[in-house]
């Protein structure tokens, strides 16, 4: 997996110091957790320092973007409207919104409405009633560099159950972050997720998950809420990825649109609900890129 490089050259991650003098054992560390067995990262989704920079350049955008949303979002508002306030404030600072013409998907944003589980297109007869939760899934690229993170907004009068689910599903992205640190393992932070969820009675959609994100918009790893503590890919310092179960109040089944090809609903009916974290793995712990 790792290009054997010699002790005396450069290290990989640019920083100009030769190999044995900086990554060389963080390297053989990884090595020896494969040996065990264990699924370690390439090192094509460990960042270095200076495109750890430009991504967290990125989500500074992500965040304000999603700012000026929660600042304006309203009912009676339409989500074409939620897709206007993402275009023009992700360009007034200097992005480009990531969903836009993504594997042709035709807007800047997704916005995902009660049964709605993700991926929703914006619309102009789709309008902001009394009563709805709507995730709002902003994406920016800014100088190269990918961000991604969700907020869910309530709207008007909504039902104790339906804040419920939104509560216990931040609460669920939270406690799984608290897992996020070096030599730990993705499926710490899952199943923090999956049992948090559970204990309130939701279930946590399977085959949807999150993803590392920062070169690209969607990297290696998939990211599951499904496993278990101490399973999954071996968590390193520069490593980036989502943290965005989907959480629904009854079936974790779902299905996806037939006519646009994009927007998934629950196959019950029932609301789903979805928060989204950008973090990045550090020597100590982790760091919020975009929420
Ligand atoms: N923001 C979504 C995610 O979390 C991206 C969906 S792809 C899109 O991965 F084209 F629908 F934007
Ligand atoms: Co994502």
């Amino acid at each position: 997996m790792f290009s054997k490089i010699g002790r005396n050259d450069p290290c990989w991650c640019k920083s100009g110091k030769k190999y044995k003098n900086c990554h060389m054992a963080f390297d053989e560390k990884i090595h020896s957790y494969e040996r065990e067995g264990h699924i370690v990262p390439s090192r094509e989704i460990i960042k270095t320092p200076e495109q750890i920079e430009g991504i967290r350049e990125s989500g500074k955008i992500n965040i304000a973007v999603l700012d000026y949303v929660a600042e304006h979002i309203k009912e009676g508002m339409s989500t074409e409207e939620i897709n206007t306030l993402v275009y023009d404030k992700t360009k007034e600072l200097g992005g480009i919104p990531a969903p836009l013409n993504y594997e042709g998907f035709p807007k800047s944003v997704c916005t995902s409405i009660n049964e709605q589980v993700c991926h929703g297109i914006p619309a102009d007869d789709i309008i902001l009633q009394d009563g709805d939760i709507i995730n709002v899934d902003v994406s920016t690229i800014y100088n190269g560099y990918f961000s991604d993170s969700s907020r869910m907004f309530l709207i008007g009068d909504v039902s104790e159950e339906a804040k419920k689910l939104v509560q216990v599903t931040k609460e669920c992205v939270e406690l799984g972050l608290e897992q996020v640190k070096p030599w730990g393992f993705m499926g710490d932070m899952a199943q923090a997720v999956h049992d948090h969820a559970t204990e309130n009675g939701y279930t946590v959609v399977r085959d949807i998950g999150g993803h590392g994100v920062g070169l690209e918009f969607h990297e290696e790893p998939f990211v599951s809420y499904v496993t278990k503590k101490g399973t999954e890919m071996l968590l390193v310092p520069g490593m980036v990825f989502t943290i965005e179960p989907m959480v629904n109040m009854g079936t974790d089944e779902f299905y996806t649109d037939g006519g646009d090809n994009w927007s998934v609903y629950t196959e019950d009916g029932l609301p789903s609900a979805q928060w989204e974290i950008q973090v990045l793995v550090t020597e100590d712990g982790y760091e919020v890129l975009a929420y």
